[in-house]
């Protein structure tokens, strides 16, 4: 008896003890310690991305999977999908007990860049949502990072919507810092396009303006896609051949869903987990793997990208769109957003009321935030270049090849066999 309570004593000093994860350089460490933050994750969104399901607003559903994000060794799960008008202290508060940090992507099916028109699903009610999530789990130390979008591009053809998800990006920085959260690194997640993958990299880390570049690159990696897999590549991602470029990565996925890529299978009650053989493969292949010692040689003053050049496979402007005038008021911090969870659709809403009026003034006594470094100058988006949209999934299978031997700037990071990276940095070479 005595035993136990001590051992949830003990739980609970961990728990508040969690730290959060900090950008220097090109790598992640926990905040105030000199030690590298290597993630050890895993991609976590049962039900997948048709059935949306909120996995950390139900307490159930994430007590039921901690134990085996325990029994991998994990540090890290990345989710998909939240419902932002749910309330997730119960799970987040579970995870930081197990030392679990969540990235998120702060997007929704239809509340989300549109690949096919990147112009107009870039409005103020957009921003609303992803803004709303933003704050909704800022509050959290255990919130490592946020997706501002996963594999909007992905084929050679629907590169001019970058722009767009680069403008997110720099939305939620600029929303960050003038609400005075902390320093949440935000990033973006591409797909393995083998046209373009060093473009899209040097692209989300090119220009001028700070608040546009990410924070952390993840690069969808689809290789070694066999089934069974073995997981092997987890020795070379912690090794010091990759660490001075790349910070671990997250495997896709957790459950198994229609696509067979899952590390359990969960019973259709939902009452009951089994392990495939892929579980007990990373498993071993984590357990037998230490991370580089120290500092993993991260480099810490690499300069930014220049912006790739216009070509047949990389068409996506410079210039970086305004921000809708209608959401001014959330990223100057003088309106709180207010989500609406799941039933969000925002991606026709360039022509609702008020998208591209600037009333941020009307709000601003009330509010108590400081006031904007000015997120955006005035004047409307540039014109889209509407590439054709792409279900079309190009998804290649040859290795991935960006060779991590020289400088990248930002945190990269990979998707484990799907090995998700995150490449704090871009190849400058
Ligand atoms: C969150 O991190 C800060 C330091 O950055 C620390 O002071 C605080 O105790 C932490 N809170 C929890 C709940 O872990
Ligand atoms: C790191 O911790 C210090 C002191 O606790 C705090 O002032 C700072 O905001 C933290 N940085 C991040 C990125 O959390
Ligand atoms: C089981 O969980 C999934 C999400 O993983 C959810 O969509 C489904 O409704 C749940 N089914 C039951 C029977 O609770
Ligand atoms: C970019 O390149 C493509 C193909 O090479 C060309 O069709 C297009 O006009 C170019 N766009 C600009 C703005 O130069």
């Amino acid at each position: 008896m005595q035993f136990s309570i001590l051992v949830s004593f003990l739980f609970c000093s961990l728990a508040l003890a969690i730290q959060p994860i900090e950008v220097k350089g090109n790598a992640f460490f926990v905040n105030g310690s000199k030690e590298r933050f290597f993630i050890r994750g895993v991609d976590y969104q049962p039900g997948g991305s048709s059935d949306l399901f909120d996995p950390l607003a139900d307490k159930t559903t994430c007590e039921r999977d901690i134990k085996y994000f325990k029994e991998l060794g994990l540090n890290t799960i990345r989710v998909y999908s939240i419902d932002n008008t749910a309330d997730h202290d119960d799970c987040m508060e579970q995870l930081a007990d197990a030392g679990i940090y969540v990235i998120l992507d702060v997007n929704i099916p239809y509340a989300s860049i549109a690949r096919d028109d990147g112009e107009c699903s870039y409005n103020t009610m957009y921003l609303n949502e992803v803004l709303a999530t933003v704050k909704l789990m800022a509050k959290y130390n255990n919130t490592l990072g946020y997706f501002a979008a996963n594999e909007v591009i992905n084929d050679d053809e629907s590169t001019g919507v970058a722009p767009y998800v680069k403008a997110v990006v720099r939305d939620m920085k600029t929303f960050i810092k003038n609400t005075g959260l902390r320093k949440i690194p935000v990033g973006y997640s591409a797909a393995d396009v083998k046209e373009n993958r060093l473009e899209t990299a040097h692209y989300f880390n090119c220009g001028d303006d700070e608040m546009a570049r990410v924070d952390m690159f993840g690069f969808n990696d689809y290789s070694w896609c066999v089934n069974p897999r073995p997981f092997t590549e987890v020795e070379s991602i912690y090794s010091t051949d990759m660490s001075s470029v790349f910070s671990g990565g997250l495997v896709y996925e957790y459950s198994e869903e229609s696509n067979k890529y899952g590390l359990v299978k969960i019973s259709s009650d939902n009452k009951t987990v089994s392990t495939n053989d892929d579980f007990d493969n990373l498993k071993a292949e984590f357990k037998k793997t230490e991370n580089p010692k120290g500092d993993g040689e991260y480099q810490a003053d690499l300069k930014y990208s220049e912006c790739p050049t216009n070509s047949s496979t990389w068409e996506a402007k410079e210039k970086v769109p305004s921000t809708p005038k209608g959401a001014l008021k959330y990223i100057k911090g003088y309106k709180d957003p207010k989500g609406t969870g799941f039933k969000a659709t925002t991606q026709w809403a360039c022509t609702a009321k008020g998208n591209d009026d600037d009333d941020s003034d009307k709000y601003k006594k009330g509010g108590s935030s400081s006031s904007s470094s000015s997120s955006s100058s005035s004047g409307s988006g540039s014109s889209s270049d509407s590439p054709s949209s792409g279900s079309s999934s190009s998804k290649s299978s040859d290795a991935f090849t960006i060779k991590p031997s020289k400088a990248y700037l930002g945190v990269l990071l990979t998707t484990i066999g799907i090995f998700f990276g995150l490449i704090w940095g871009l190849l400058l070479d």
